[in-house]
């Protein structure tokens, strides 16, 4: 309410939240409602347009979801894309039916006339589809811009009425002009000012978080990693002392991390916070003594996460409000509920439900990961914490085969900064597409020899991949040079590893971590 901005209605589609992110990325505030959201609701005069996404359903089921034909009298300029787009034709009057064949994958789009919606964009370009119904015939007063070899009407358009649709989804990289399409539409159509970014981001969640806490206290679970330093960040501007953080240290943190996140967070010329540092080491390798099933690791990792936690909170009376670093793709993940438990993807940090607070504080819900690095920045957080690569809520307890040791954490611990350092060093020339990278021990002991004595100790596994989501990764081919160069330090810089190994599986069938 109160800003300028483009609508995202609904209905059902995977790349919804990314449509809205698209036109975030033009500097034009988004959000995404659900498609039965009220007219009423609709008609604020602050919203500039809609974006009628895609989704799975065919427009002439019933139980498909449908939209009230008003929505297209309000006056506002609408882009149906994909579902969005059939169902635009079947409101207003055309008919949509099913094709022969599907359409899916990339394929060309030629235009066939004029329109603001094509404006810089070439006649044929390479566009994104992913339909079986197709909008065969057009509703009065529309005109077709585009087709493709298997669609005519691949985009049509009312140009009185602002009514535009495109049957492929312009959100995706594989739409080449797709975001010069949406420019087109939010800034001629719309009529929107690039005027949105981190800074009025921060703004407004500044003011909405004073608005919902008041003068009550927050209590946020903070691990150092980028989403809960952002959140604690943003809500030290908000509320300031009214936050008090928690920080676990489970002793399965890298080499140092403990100390660099307590370094930021209680520095006062920075943060007004209060923050609360526990250290937990002694319990949890406690608890994980004789362990080596992994899953069994995760558990009690998460369980003393959380008894710790909650013994912190039973401390903190006062506090009214959870705060949580829960960020966009971490609700797709639970929402579509993935089927089988390949991994207990536990968020160490993310706490049972039924902690009883007044009310879950979490302003960074809608947004990607590097939207949230760049609110971080914004805020004034350091690079090196902004940009830290991602690490596993049960941390090196699961870089650690078989059972943990304090012993154990300490060498991989070395390691890791060992390896770390030198691929940061080198990468400033490699300019190597590193997703994830770290060293884990392997619980395979070997005989080696160090001066004239044997030794009969650990290996090292060093693994660096690269992926665009995680769910499959590429192991990255370092140059030999750096890898010979961390192996040697290893070797003679870590006390009780005398061999060092090179992972080079792909997910699948491996996975990122060991464990
Ligand atoms: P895997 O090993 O499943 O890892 O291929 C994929 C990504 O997820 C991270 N990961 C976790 N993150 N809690 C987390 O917060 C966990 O239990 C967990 N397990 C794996 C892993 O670091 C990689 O980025």
């Amino acid at each position: 309410m109160g800003k300028k901005r483009i609508v995202v209605l609904d209905f059902g589609g995977q790349y919804n939240q990314l449509i809205a992110r698209r036109v975030r990325d033009l500097h034009v505030y988004s959000e995404v409602l659900p498609y039965n959201t009220p007219l009423e609701q609709l008609a604020d005069e602050d919203i500039l347009g809609f974006i009628f996404t895609g989704g799975p359903n065919s427009v002439y089921e019933e139980s498909s979801p449908h939209i009230d034909k008003k929505v297209f009298d309000l006056g506002k300029p609408v882009l149906g894309i994909c579902y969005g787009c059939q169902l635009s034709a079947y409101t207003l009057g055309g008919t949509v039916s099913p094709a022969e064949y599907s359409e899916y994958g990339n394929t060309e789009l030629e235009l066939t006339g004029e329109s603001i919606l094509f404006e810089g964009v070439p006649a044929k370009s390479q566009v994104f589809m992913s339909h079986t119904d197709k909008v065969t015939k057009l509703p009065e007063g529309f005109k077709n811009i585009a087709k493709t070899a298997l669609t005519e009407n691949a985009a049509f358009m009312n140009e009185e009425k602002r009514v535009y649709c495109v049957q492929y989804h312009p959100e995706v990289e594989h739409s080449i002009f797709g975001q010069k399409m949406l420019a087109n539409f939010v800034y001629k159509v719309c009529g929107a000012e690039p005027t949105w970014q981190s800074d009025s981001f921060i703004e407004e969640r500044v003011a909405e978080i004073r608005a919902q806490v008041g003068n009550k206290k927050v209590l946020l679970g903070l691990s150092g990693g980028v989403d809960s330093s952002v959140v604690a960040a943003l809500l030290d501007k908000a509320i300031g002392k009214q936050l008090t953080c928690v920080f676990v240290n489970h002793g399965l943190l890298r080499k140092n991390e403990a100390e660099q996140v307590k370094a930021i967070f209680t520095d006062k010329s920075r943060f007004s916070l209060n923050f609360i540092g526990v250290d937990a080491s002694d319990l949890f390798l406690d608890r994980l003594k004789g362990v080596i099933e992994p899953e069994q690791k995760r558990k009690i990792i998460g369980k003393s996460f959380i008894d710790v936690f909650e013994a912190e909170k039973e401390k903190l009376t006062d506090c009214s409000f959870l705060a949580q670093g829960t960020i966009y793709p971490d609700r797709i993940e639970s929402g579509l509920g993935i089927s089988a438990t390949i991994k207990s993807h536990h968020n160490v940090g993310g706490l049972p439900k039924d902690l009883k607070f007044e009310g879950i504080v979490e302003p960074l819900k809608d947004l990607f990961k590097d939207e949230v690095r760049a609110v971080g920045l914004a805020l004034g957080l350091p690079a090196e914490l902004v940009y830290r690569q991602p690490f596993p809520g049960p941390g090196l307890g699961i870089r650690i085969i078989g059972e943990v040791t304090k012993e154990k954490v300490r060498m991989v611990q070395e390691a890791d900064a060992i390896y770390r350092e030198e691929l940061d060093k080198a990468n400033k020339t490699l300019g190597l597409k590193l997703s994830q990278y770290f060293a884990a021990l392997s619980n395979m002991k070997s005989v080696g020899v160090k001066g004239d004595h044997r030794s009969y100790d650990y290996a090292v596994v060093l693994r660096a991949v690269e992926t665009d989501d995680f769910m499959t990764a590429r192991p990255v081919n370092l140059p030999y040079d750096l890898l010979a160069r961390v192996s040697d330090r290893i070797v003679n810089e870590v006390e009780g590893v005398n061999r060092v190994l090179y992972d080079f599986t792909s997910k699948p069938p491996a996975t990122v971590e060991l464990e």
